[in-house]
């Protein structure tokens, strides 16, 4: 029997004698109250394409002609995001120790039935078999992530949300929500209107395919508080952490915009039209802009649950710090040595304030530079250097880096036949090695939280866009981030596995980049 091919591929894998058919007879059970949830997804996932009755119900075992969901009896080694699934010709139980497990073992089996289970309306005739098998599964790492700017490019509700889904279909658990940037502010505050009034908009972006010319058409949005919740809660049904990302002290001008007094200089700004990195940061010397970012951040707590917050921190340049009264005042008032140990002080004075939350801090490697704040977590992403650093002086980290996990990156070496993109060349086979404790020592390999893809949108302007730098890339991220790496891991196998994963996301009506054929052809 042909192995079924699931991404990410679990750790264990047995295969059976024959199938379950799933007929008028097939219920949906459940054990456990924390089951149930999981259950009822499973149950409307499959009920429309295949017109079957599929009834949910309370049992206390499984028994003939059910698929069985429980959070009893699992092997507590799996932790919270293992599952165990077995399936044989009378039936398919999966055990879990949690809710989030029992939605692994369901994005499993999913993958077990026909391509055509991906159908939102009936499919008649089809046959809805699950192949016999075993498979004992976990995760390798606990942060498992995607990251998509709306700063540059918003996207509206319902792409976010199908976004989470095809997330959801590959085991990823954390969706980094980039919120804020010099082109524009997306979240609505309450208490300060005009970040949604003024630093939502700019007045004209860059054309596509010449970053020095402006189109002249203004742009921006935002997302309400409502919609927040709303996409946050539909996270949470699909086991999906939004962390928000609020950026400081850079990448800040769109906020100047509307509050000048925020800024070094007081007046002047505007929201940025070109990408790039901006000179006009929030004055790190003036006590209304911590005042401001903690009133900010309040209300992105009230909005989202995550315990990490991302605070940006990257691309931060000291120009503006270097002449301003206030900002050297600071420094000499705190025994600084300079203002990238200003930069440092401003990052600490955050993180006080997020611990005193219950929150937990994470950002982009920059906050390494003049001293890391003492529990923050560090984002690589300018290679694996930086996370590399702080695994080994004890930080936890998560590794983006961008050789292996910008998605922003062309995929194909031939750009003329590809949209433009913000340069670069990450392809496929590339993203293929990603190995996010590479070169950390044994010891401090517990360090790495996980990695993340992440997809800025300079040059993205559509949801067809988006998924289509995003996949297949992101199933190779997936399967680095879950899958233990292993020696015999080997990209034609990889490739093979990814033409039928593809037929699914086809049907799934995801915008992936067809694979290069010639790479089946590679030695
Ligand atoms: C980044 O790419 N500036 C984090
Ligand atoms: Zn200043």
């Amino acid at each position: 029997m042909q192995e079924p091919v699931i991404f990410p591929q679990p750790q264990e894998m047995t295969m059976g004698e024959g199938a379950f058919v799933l007929d008028g007879e097939t219920a949906v059970s459940y054990a456990t109250t924390t089951a149930q949830p999981v259950a009822d997804y499973l149950a409307q996932s499959l009920r429309v394409p295949t017109g079957l009755p599929l009834p949910l119900q309370l049992a206390a075992a499984p028994a003939a002609h059910n698929i069985y969901l429980t959070t009893e009896g699992a092997d507590e080694d799996l932790g919270e995001e293992g599952y165990t699934l077995h399936a044989d010709t009378t039936g398919v139980i999966i055990r879990a120790n949690a809710a989030n497990g029992l939605f692994y073992g369901v994005q499993t089996l999913r993958q077990l039935l026909p391509l055509a289970i991906e159908q939102e309306e009936w499919v008649p005739g089809e046959r809805w078999e699950i192949t016999a098998v075993s498979i004992r599964d976990f995760p390798r790492y606990p942060w498992r992530g995607l990251m998509l700017d709306v700063g540059r490019h918003l996207f509206p509700v319902p792409f976010i949300k199908k976004f989470i889904d095809t997330m959801a279909l590959h085991k990823f658990n954390t969706l980094h929500w980039h919120l804020t940037e010099d082109q524009g502010w997306r979240l609505e505050i309450k208490k300060y209107p005009l970040l949604t009034e003024i630093s939502a908009y700019r007045a004209a972006s860059p054309i596509p395919s010449d970053r020095h010319t402006l189109d002249g058409k203004p742009y921006g949005g935002f997302y309400t508080q409502d919609e927040v919740r709303e996409i946050v809660a539909y996270a949470q049904t699909r086991f999906i952490t939004v962390v928000p990302e609020i950026e400081m002290p850079g990448h800040s001008i769109a906020v100047l915009a509307a509050y000048p007094e925020l800024g070094c200089r007081g007046e002047g700004y505007a929201v940025r039209t070109f990408w790039g990195i901006e000179k006009d940061v929030y004055c790190a010397g003036n006590e209304a802009v911590y005042d401001f970012l903690q009133d900010v951040l309040t209300e992105v707590f009230d909005l989202f649950p995550s315990e990490f917050i991302h605070i940006g921190a990257d691309e931060c340049p000291k120009d503006r710090w270097r002449e301003c009264p206030k900002c050297q005042a600071k420094i000499a008032a705190e025994g600084l040595a300079d203002e990238y140990a200003l930069q440092s002080y401003f990052v600490r004075q955050m993180e006080g304030f997020l611990q005193k939350n219950g929150r937990r801090l994470v950002g982009w490697d920059e906050i390494l530079e003049g001293g890391l704040a003492p529990n923050a977590t560090v984002m690589s992403w300018r290679g694996s250097k930086g996370g590399i650093e702080a695994a080994k002086a004890g930080h936890d980290v998560v590794m983006s880096p961008n050789t292996f996990c910008y998605l922003d990156y062309y995929q194909g070496e031939d750009t003329d036949n590809e949209p433009a993109a913000i340069g670069n060349y990450l392809p496929l086979q590339h993203v293929f090695l990603f190995d996010p404790t590479a070169d950390i020592p044994a010891d401090k390999q517990h360090h790495v939280l996980g990695g993340q893809g992440n997809i800025w949108t300079e040059y993205i302007q559509t949801g067809d866009h988006v998924e289509y730098m995003t996949y297949p890339r992101a199933v190779a991220i997936a399967e680095a981030l879950w899958t233990a790496v292993s020696d015999d891991r080997n990209f034609t196998d990889f490739l093979h596995r990814l033409r039928v994963h593809l037929a699914r996301l086809g049907e799934m009506g995801v915008n992936y980049r067809p694979v290069d054929p010639e790479l089946f052809f590679a030695p």
